[in-house]
């Protein structure tokens, strides 16, 4: 870019059309909030600034775009009030002070066009400089042009206005050449033109739109660039359309993995997040969803409805069907489910298998560790090699304080053993089946704590006998 330019994203609206007590721009689309979509768009042009305008919520948008406050130039974010929504024309005008001693060019965005690139931008930029208009709208021809604004154009193919679909005439309805809300200003001349604007008869808002047949009454050229995807200018103004979009992303993201070398069985049912990395060779079955800042290492094999979470899962690991796994480390060749949980600071280790109906939270499993069934296992660490038999409980909670249980490595835990936190089973120990285990087990010991089992060989036929003959009694 040789010439300077400031980018301005509206996004004070409350969007009426999405029935929430949420902005619009709050809401998520391919695991974002629509505002970071665009604004992510406009940092990739590394303008000399970017102000978002914000209203409804104001607090909150500027919170979900913290991430991307970054303080470098033209990643940075300046933040811009309009405190009463009167309108995409009054929403600019409140960054009149702000905005008019920054850069002579002016690129205007609005907050719910999720879909739009920076290559998309930067051709529209471009075509406005070699133009020399005063001022370029973004367009795109729609099958379905309705609830958009309408290009209209003069004989020689400029612009002559915008006009909204509330305003537009049965024949103007007909025009499938579409505003997109993208324009970019000579901002010398927008100013004064956006003091002129009045209010829409209808709706008392001031439009943006009707700036363009301002500056073409004064004999200022508007120039139109035609977007050649017309998808990816498509604004989000109802969840259903939200919807939508949610799924291009979607699809865009599954379809990187794809030609990245990872299978995806069925992607059009998975849900993967855009900050989410995975391994070539790994195969992900349908339902799938890998969330947050998961990444999953290669040659994995991800099962059915697994929902993975801001976890990092090494290569060769076979997650099984319907497992959550959330905050926790998987190292490789492990493998974990049908129905296991992990929770947040779990660490799996190197082929540690975690089996079905097994809740880990908190806890360390060593290399080759086995907790196969029915478990829990939380604030513990786990040695090596050690088993840990069905029906295992950690009681780790004593009604206050959280407490730690430690088992060393080989150590084998028979089934149905609770193990009173806090706790130590040393290595290469036994603990016999059915214990409740209260007191530290040393290295290589057995440790049997149940009570004895009492036999009575006979017992229940002489039962039978006795019950018989009283029956046999005559009733008095
Ligand atoms: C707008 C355009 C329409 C265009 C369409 C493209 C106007 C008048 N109309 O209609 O020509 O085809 O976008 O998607 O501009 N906003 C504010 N303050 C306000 C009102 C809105 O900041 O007072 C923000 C919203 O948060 C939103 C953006 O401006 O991000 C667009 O507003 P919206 O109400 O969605 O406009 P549309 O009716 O879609
Ligand atoms: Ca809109």
């Amino acid at each position: 870019m040789n010439e300077a330019f400031a980018i301005a994203i509206l996004a004070a609206g409350q969007g009426t059309r999405f029935k929430s007590k949420k902005a619009k721009v709050l809401h998520e689309v391919g695991g974002r909030p629509l505002i970071a979509h665009v604004v992510r768009a406009a940092q990739a042009l590394s303008p000399d600034a970017i102000f978002v305008i914000v209203g409804y919520q104001a607090e909150a948008v500027i919170e979900s775009l913290h991430e991307l406050a970054e303080p470098q130039p033209g990643k940075s974010l300046r933040f811009i009030r309009q405190a009463e929504p009167l309108g995409t024309g009054h929403a600019l005008r409140c960054g009149h002070a702000a905005l008019q001693s920054t850069a002579p060019r002016l690129l205007v965005l609005y907050g719910d066009t999720p879909l739009l690139t920076p290559l998309t931008l930067r051709q529209f930029l471009e075509s406005h400089r070699r133009s020399g208009a005063a001022a370029s709208v973004l367009t795109a021809q729609r099958e379905d042009p309705s609830g958009y604004g309408r290009i209209l154009r003069g004989p020689d193919g400029d612009v002559t206005a915008i006009v909204e679909q509330k305003s537009a005439s049965p024949e103007q309805l007909r025009i499938p050449e579409i505003n997109t809300g993208i324009y970019c200003f000579e901002t010398a001349l927008l100013w004064p033109e956006l003091e002129r604007l009045t209010p829409d008869p209808t709706t008392g808002e001031y439009y943006l739109t009707d700036v363009i047949g301002l500056l073409t009454s004064r004999g200022q050229k508007v120039a139109a660039y035609e977007a050649a995807h017309a998808a990816e200018v498509m604004g989000v103004n109802n969840r259903a359309e939200m919807a939508e979009v949610d799924a291009q992303l979607r699809a865009q993201k599954a379809r990187e993995l794809m030609l990245a070398g990872v299978t995806i069985i069925r992607p059009e049912t998975v849900l993967i997040d855009p900050e989410v990395e995975v391994g070539a060779d790994t195969v992900i079955e349908p339902g799938v969803s890998l969330l947050g800042r998961t990444r999953v290492g290669e040659d994995c094999r991800i099962g059915a409805f697994s929902v993975i979470t801001d976890s990092e899962i090494a290569d060769a690991v076979n997650v099984q069907p319907s497992c959550v796994i959330a905050g926790a480390k998987v190292a490789s060749g492990a493998g974990i489910g049908p129905f296991a949980r992990l929770r947040p600071g779990t660490e799996i280790g190197p082929e540690a298998k975690i089996g079905n109906f097994v809740e880990i939270k908190n806890t360390r499993v060593g290399r080759r560790a086995r907790a196969g069934h029915l478990t829990y296992l939380g604030d513990a660490t786990v040695g090596e090699g050690t088993n840990i038999g069905a029906g295992t409980i950690t009681c780790n909670y004593d009604g206050e304080k959280k407490n730690l249980t430690v088992i060393e490595d080989d150590v084998f835990i028979g089934s149905g053993t609770e193990l009173v936190a806090p706790v130590r089973v040393g290595q290469g120990a036994y603990v016999a089946a059915g214990s409740t285990i209260t007191e530290d087990v040393p290295p290589d010991s057995l440790a049997l704590a149940r009570s004895r089992q009492i036999t009575k060989p006979g017992w229940v036929s002489q039962r039978r006998k006795k019950a018989a003959k009283e029956n046999s009694k005559p009733a008095l």
